[in-house]
């Protein structure tokens, strides 16, 4: 194959993603909806994104709230209909945006009709989900009888039994979400054809759930425990099987993904930069680029899950970055986010959001991300500078992860504190509750009691509020886009990071043929000074974005302060 993607469209793109259960709620019901979408594309032109992703709004049971899907050709009354889909696809098309939808084929609901016909021994569906015996020896039902000693990523085994069958089903997720048996081909027909169907429809392209997960190792085996928890947990066991490759390139030729430019994003898991290059490589068809989460382990205790709090060490995150740089600088495509439903708010997680520095601190996490090489990923609020949800109780969070974390941990015997603690800042409900439109009742977002609550700051961080403000967050992020839209260097400049033992400094330079930008930020709350001896040329640089009053003396930046340099050339 030729370098064909070298200069496709979703290479100069930026994505914004809706959770829209949480986005706008047309109807009253707390629950955001299609029409709430529908009614806010202004906001999304307006910002300057290419590109939607829509978290799923299929036919579903919620268990997961929509990633149990439970027909993938319908959509949940909760969220709306096929036409508003239609009118969706339509209203972003015709403002020169493209829809880019979930696609969670790991698993499917329990209540799919694949997997409520695959219950049946005999059915021609039972090969499509994994059924296995209980462990030999063992009674099936009965302790430790589970076919691999393999964790739930939600808390408890991986394993349901069905006293029908007496056999056991494979769920990597929750007991509602059977994981798929990939290696018959049929399954494989089934989704490609789903695919199919909904590009036809018009939609652009695939933010992939878990699509590293869709290969299992054979024969499935046990894993190694971690002391204190009953199952385990090594994602390395479960991620990237052998047949991963040979899926992705399948489904690339039966859906047209290469042929017809369509958008595609790998949440993948335990995946690293030589993973990334086999999958996203210019030089074959598979996907577009991938979610990785390196970078989002780096605030977690080595070998323990994500709830065990480690300090972020600034170095740590500037190397990762940097890794996955050069790593595919040259073959290869990087996406590049901070925040989505899954992860909390970057201010809150990695910066400062006291109500002094929250703004800067917003905008110094959005430049350095913005300047890297790659898609970047602008999650809803994040534009507005969005903190945490600040929840002190239990029974404020919704997730069915928090609430897996939390039987498991205290299981295993861990204080409510250290629980909350953990959730305080890891937790999904943190980046989950609703978009704040105005300071009004409900934030705009709803004239109904919303599903999850809103931020008990919704009244000052809101999008009126932000809009309003002329240095603010969402003006940064627009400047942001326009800078990448209109800078090659930006797009393609390659990647050099500067001062990687810093642990206060975050500097990088990105240059193609004689332009060379050159990237400062102060990522601390106190003021920084930078080393004019290692940086040549910025004396005389001119400032691209973040001039202001204090960006005159060169020397000193404010607390989280961010600058970007034009070096003068030659
Ligand atoms: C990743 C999704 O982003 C997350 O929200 C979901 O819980 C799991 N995959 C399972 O589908």
């Amino acid at each position: 194959m030729d370098n064909s993607l070298e200069d496709v469209w979703w290479r100069s793109a930026v994505v914004y993603q809706i959770y829209p259960r949480s986005f706008a709620d047309s109807d009253g019901d707390g629950i955001g909806d299609l029409r709430g979408v529908l009614s806010h594309l202004d906001h999304l032109e307006a910002l300057g994104v290419d590109v939607l992703w829509l978290s799923p709004v299929f036919a579903s049971p919620q268990d997961d709230n929509g990633y149990d899907i439970s027909d993938y050709y319908a959509v949940d009354p909760l969220f709306g209909t096929l036409a508003d889909v239609d009118e969706l696809i339509a209203g972003l098309h015709a403002r020169g945006m493209k829809l880019v939808m979930d696609l969670v084929v790991n698993h499917t609901s329990d209540e799919h009709a694949w997997f409520t016909e695959s219950r049946d021994p005999a059915s021609d569906k039972r090969d499509w989900y994994w059924w296995r015996p209980a462990r030999e020896g063992f009674e099936p039902g009965s302790e430790g009888a589970e076919p691999t000693n393999w964790g739930s990523f939600f808390g408890g085994s991986a394993w349901q039994f069905d006293e029908a069958s007496g056999q056991y089903y494979l769920h990597l997720f929750s007991r509602k979400q059977p994981d798929l048996n990939w290696e018959n081909p049929d399954v494989r027909a089934a989704v490609y054809a789903m695919m199919n169907w909904w590009v036809d429809r018009g939609v652009d392209g695939f933010r992939m759930d878990v699509i590293n997960l869709i290969s299992k190792t054979l024969p499935l085996a046990d894993g190694e425990l971690t002391p204190g928890f009953p199952y385990s947990q090594e994602i390395t066991r479960v991620a990237n099987g052998p047949r991963l490759t040979e899926f992705l390139e399948e489904m690339n030729v039966a859906v047209g993904i290469t042929e017809r430019q369509l958008f595609t994003v790998g949440e993948m898991l335990a995946s690293t930069p030589a993973h990334a290059r086999e999958y996203t490589s210019q030089f074959h068809p598979r996907l577009g680029m991938v979610f990785t989460f390196e970078h989002m382990s780096l605030d977690q205790e080595p070998g323990a899950n994500k709830f065990a709090l480690k300090k972020l060490h600034l170095p740590d995150l500037k190397r990762n970055l940097a890794l996955w740089q050069d790593g595919l600088a040259d073959e290869g495509w990087n996406s590049l986010y901070w925040e989505n439903h899954d992860q909390p708010r970057v201010i809150s997680r990695f910066g400062d959001d006291s109500p002094r520095h929250r703004v800067a601190c917003a905008k110094a996490w959005a430049t350095v991300l913005h300047l890297h090489r790659g898609t970047p990923y602008v999650y809803q609020g994040e534009e507005i500078g969005m903190i945490n949800a600040g929840f002190s109780t239990i029974e404020q969070y919704a997730d069915i992860e928090a609430k897996g974390w939390h039987a498991m941990a205290t299981a295993a015997g861990t204080p409510l504190e250290a629980i909350l603690a953990g959730l305080g800042v890891k937790g999904r409900d943190n980046a989950r509750t609703p978009m704040p439109w105005s300071a009004g009742p409900g934030g705009g977002f709803t004239t109904g009691t919303p599903w999850l609550p809103l931020n008990a700051d919704a009244e000052v961080i809101n999008v009126d509020a932000a809009v309003a403000e002329p240095d603010g967050v969402w003006q940064h992020y627009r400047e942001l886009i326009r800078l990448r839209h209109e800078l090659e260097v930006v797009r393609k400049g390659r990647f050099e990071l500067l001062l990687p033992d810093d642990e206060k400094l975050w500097v990088f330079t990105r240059s193609l043929a004689e332009e060379v930008l050159l990237v400062v930020a102060n990522m601390t709350s106190e003021l920084a000074g930078l080393p004019m001896a290692e940086l040549p040329g910025l004396e005389d640089a001119e400032v691209v974005l973040g001039a202001s009053a204090a960006s005159s003396d060169v020397q000193t930046l404010q607390p989280w302060e961010a600058r970007v340099y034009r070096l003068a050339s030659g």
